[in-house]
């Protein structure tokens, strides 16, 4: 049976997810400096949806990943090699959304208020991976196909 609740909340969403996207893009298109972008997009995505708790970056850096901009509580500085989502993330070099953290084996807990995650990687031109978006949400299974979508989107215009 189709959920009509959970369909009007996806549009609800999506819309919101599409108005967040048409006010990146000309505040973006004042710099190309990356860590200026990625501070933006962390700000913006981090107050405008409410099921973000910590929204940010971790950049690959000599074989590590080390964190970069970021919104919400204070977070490991460099994570622990091939272990946790993040990492899943550049290994499977695709998005991966994870609904419950205490069941995903190796997950780094920064926070022990994050019970579920989604992290997008970032591709640069010779579609290597160079960094990757990482939210958390303080409610499980908060990251739904909309999430997907949408961060894919934003991420590209890094
Ligand atoms: N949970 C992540 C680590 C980063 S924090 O969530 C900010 C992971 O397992 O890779």
């Amino acid at each position: 049976m189709l959920d009509f609740r959970a369909m009007d909340e996806n549009e609800s969403l999506a819309r919101r997810y599409a108005r967040i996207l048409a006010q990146l893009e000309p505040l973006l298109g004042g710099t190309g400096n990356k860590t200026a972008r990625m501070a933006t997009v962390a700000a913006l995505l981090q107050h405008k949806l409410p099921h973000f708790f910590w929204t940010g970056f971790y950049i690959l850096d000599r074989g590590e990943l080390t964190v970069g901009p970021y919104q919400g509580t204070l977070a490991c500085l460099v994570l622990a090699k091939n272990q946790g989502v993040c990492w899943a993330a550049v290994n499977r070099r695709e998005t991966v959304v994870v609904p419950d953290v205490h069941k995903f084996p190796g997950h780094i807990a920064c926070d022990s208020r994050s019970r579920s995650e989604i992290v997008v990687p970032l591709f640069d031109g010779r579609r290597e991976v160079w960094a990757v978006l990482d939210v958390d949400s303080r409610s499980p299974d908060a990251f739904t196909e909309v999430d997907r979508e949408w961060l894919e989107k934003i991420t590209q215009l890094i």
